[in-house]
């Protein structure tokens, strides 16, 4: 099992560096062109304090620490209480995010929610977020204040490369100058505690990027005098897909609108998930792989030319199949799933969120996001790193 760089984990956590596995050719001359020009002005991340680890699901389930670790690399989750919701995660990463940036929620054009957890069935997550920071839900906020849009997006896992090509599209086109991509979710409220196949997987919490209009003060390359030399900042390609024969493979049955919540749905625990790991697994590698190798041929790079790749954190297996077929460098690898779990459309920014905190990605570094989930819906993007 290759190890892959966890920066917010203990020294001793982290993996050593294995050896790149590169395939592809080498890098052409030129610097693949930015479809889609930004730059990372904020970052931020919101857990739950309650740390659950193997050991305690092992007092309550048929499982072992060992068989969690080995099958899916897990070895603890945080679990919101009571108190914590999807929203309220997502505020808080949000807040951070915005604060790092040094700017207000008046600032934000449009606040985009990827969640499959969302709060309530409506409004959207991102209107309750936009109210919290607003003042409140009450109304003393402002009546007819225009705040941002709002808008949540449910891709499940894969939810983070889909609201960043929504983003991006609204930066690209001139829509928005300012848009706030949050992914928050919170698992738990929908996995089956009794369940061992999934209650050992999913864990909770949020990230939010704040992605704004690239200018030439911008850090893109690094570089005196602009971002010529590593190209601009901004996303390069982008790949959305799904396979619809895996679109069974991964449900909650009841509580939409086909078959809403009732005693009979709940006795009969269907308002939470279902699974199909196996099956998932199988599906989840090849099409990752594909999904990773369009993305990098639409940029006419190679995956040595990836400088940082953040893969969902689903499996420690699926990551390894995923490098061992794509060749991508596991030295290049970030990942948090021994810390967090899977936490679904978040897994992704919140990876994101901490490395940057650390400093890496580097302005003007390649990084290869991407994400699988229930649908099965499949999303890659691969984005020149540049930050405010
Ligand atoms: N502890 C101990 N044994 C277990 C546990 C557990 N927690 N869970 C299942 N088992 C047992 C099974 O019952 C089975 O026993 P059997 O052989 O007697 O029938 C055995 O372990 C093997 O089960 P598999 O399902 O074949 O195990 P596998 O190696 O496939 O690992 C896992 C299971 C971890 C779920 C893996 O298939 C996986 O990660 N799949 C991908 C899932 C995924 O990525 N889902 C998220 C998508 S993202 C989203 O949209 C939410």
């Amino acid at each position: 099992m290759t190890t892959v760089h966890d920066l917010g984990a203990p020294a001793a956590a982290s993996g050593a560096p294995t050896t790149a596995r590169a395939t592809h050719a080498a890098s052409p001359p030129s610097p693949p062109r930015t479809v889609a020009p930004f730059v990372v002005a904020g970052w931020g991340t919101a857990l739950p304090p309650t740390i659950v680890t193997n050991r305690d699901l092992e007092a309550r389930l048929d499982t072992t620490d060992a068989w969690i670790r080995e099958r899916s690399g897990i070895a603890e989750r945080r679990l919101a209480s009571p108190g914590h919701t999807t929203a309220g995660l997502a505020t808080d990463a949000l807040r951070t995010a915005l604060d790092r940036a040094h700017l207000d929620l008046a600032d934000l054009d449009v606040v985009v929610v990827a969640t499959s957890t969302p709060e309530l069935p409506m409004p959207p997550t991102a209107s309750l977020v936009a109210a919290a920071l607003a003042g409140g839900r009450d109304g003393t906020a402002g009546a007819g204040t225009a705040g941002p849009g709002t808008v949540d997006l449910n891709g499940a896992c894969a939810g983070f490369p889909y609201a960043l090509s929504f983003a991006a599209g609204q930066l690209a086109t001139g829509q928005a100058d300012t848009v706030a991509v949050v992914a928050a979710e919170t698992m738990s409220r929908i996995i089956d505690p009794e369940d061992r196949s999934t209650a050992v997987l999913f864990g909770d919490g949020a990230a939010a990027v704040i992605l704004s209009q690239a200018g030439q003060d911008d850090r893109g390359s690094g570089g005196a005098g602009g971002w010529v030399a590593g190209g601009v900042p901004g996303l390069l390609a982008i790949d959305l897909v799904s396979d619809p024969g895996g679109a069974d493979l991964l449900t909650v049955p009841a509580g939409g609108a086909a078959r809403p919540a009732s005693e009979a749905t709940v006795a009969a625990r269907e308002h939470y998930m279902r699974m199909d790991g196996r099956e998932v697994f199988r599906r989840a590698v090849r099409a990752v792989v594909d999904s990773v190798g369009r993305t990098l041929s639409r940029a006419g790079v190679s995956a040595a030319d990836v400088d940082v790749f953040v893969p969902h954190q689903a499996n420690v297996r699926i990551v390894d199949a995923v490098l061992h077929r794509t060749g991508i460098d596991p030295d290049h690898t970030l990942g948090n799933i021994e810390r967090l779990g899977n936490t679904s459309a978040a897994s992704i920014p919140m990876v994101l969120a901490e490395a940057a905190g650390s400093g890496r990605p580097a302005p003007g570094d390649l990084v290869l996001l991407t994400g699988f989930g229930a649908g099965l819906t499949v999303g890659t993007a691969l984005v020149r790193w540049g930050i405010r």
